[in-house]
């Protein structure tokens, strides 16, 4: 069975993601911070097309505003190639063709999303067939998102955030996500972090994720969830773009259970109590003249389509 599609080249999707939990620890002498996170992929995904070339080439389309992607070598998802590339010792190329729908720098793991996509790609299109397993294996050293992209579904992330155990979640979370007219940068959001806890005399103790999250993610209810949303990174994100909090306060007045900072921002995510819900409070939000869509999650992780 030969994976290549119709059209000659392998298409790849894979999610965005919110961390309905983030706990952030104290940070490594590699400037990583220790977390406890709960992961969950939603409706707003990546596609990768990769096309046989003897070059390992990229170019960068999308519905959201991509100037700020890189089309050279420190494209995430040209890095993850080239590393598949390097540990299988393949000879062969692909362009890839990667067109974006996750807001760029908004705290959703869009660039992670595009390497996880790659990956799956390039193995699909290489024929060089590694296991889920080796493939998370080399997510994780592109960046501490990617393994959650191939993953998808509801996950709770340590370490980094890139140690992953898939949680039991049921049904679906409505969610309307508003994007930031400017991206944040996810290292400066963490530099902030330690800024402000040292400022305020405050050690980070060792996280973890609370069960009534996973309860709540178990027993598939909004109203639940909202009572336990959180995110150690949103003090410092605010701090960054304090104009987030009005926007906050905006869509809880406009009916949504919680609203919260997805990952580091600058992207708010509004957990609706259902779908129809959500699409009144994205009409309302939109009416305002602000960028808002309607998603939902779980869904599946990067895989062929
Ligand atoms: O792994 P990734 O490239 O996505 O991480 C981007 C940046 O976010 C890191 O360089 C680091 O500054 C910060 N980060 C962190 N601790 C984590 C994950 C990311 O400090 N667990």
């Amino acid at each position: 069975m030969t994976l290549i599609q119709d059209f000659g080249g392998v298409r790849v999707r894979a999610p965005g993601k919110i961390n309905v939990f983030l706990a952030v620890g104290g940070r490594h002498d590699d400037g990583y911070h220790e977390l406890a996170t709960a992961f969950q992929a939603v409706s707003l995904y990546e596609d990768v097309v990769a096309t046989a070339s003897d070059e390992l080439t990229i170019s960068v389309t999308g519905d959201v505003d991509i100037a700020g992607v890189p089309e050279d070598e420190s494209n995430l998802a040209l890095r993850a190639a080239r590393l598949l590339a390097e540990e299988t010792g393949t000879r062969l190329g692909a362009h890839l063709d990667v067109r974006k729908a996750v807001p760029v720098a908004g705290g959703m793991g869009g660039g992670s999303a595009d390497a996880a996509a790659a990956l799956v790609a390039c193995d699909a299109l290489w024929g060089t067939g590694l296991a889920a397993r080796e493939l998370q294996e080399l997510g994780a050293r592109l960046g501490a998102d990617v393994p959650f992209a191939l993953m998808g579904g509801t996950a709770i992330g340590t370490g980094r955030g890139d140690r992953l155990n898939p949680a039991l979640a049921r049904g679906r979370f409505d969610w309307v996500l508003v994007e930031s007219p400017f991206g944040l940068s996810t290292p400066d959001v963490y530099r902030e972090l330690d800024r402000l806890r040292e400022e305020e005399g405050a050690g980070a103790s060792a996280p973890a994720v609370e069960a009534t999250v996973l309860q709540a993610l178990r027993a598939g209810d909004p109203e639940a969830l909202a009572e336990t949303l959180r995110n150690d990174l949103q003090e410092a994100a605010l701090s960054l773009r304090p104009d987030l909090r009005a926007l906050l306060d905006r869509g809880i007045a406009r009916g949504a259970v919680a609203g919260l900072v997805s990952g580091s921002g600058p992207t708010v995510a509004f957990l609706a109590a259902d779908a129809e819900q959500a699409k009144r409070l994205s009409r309302a939000l939109r009416d305002e003249g602000l960028r808002a869509m309607r998603v939902h999650g779980p869904v599946h992780g990067a895989r062929v389509v």
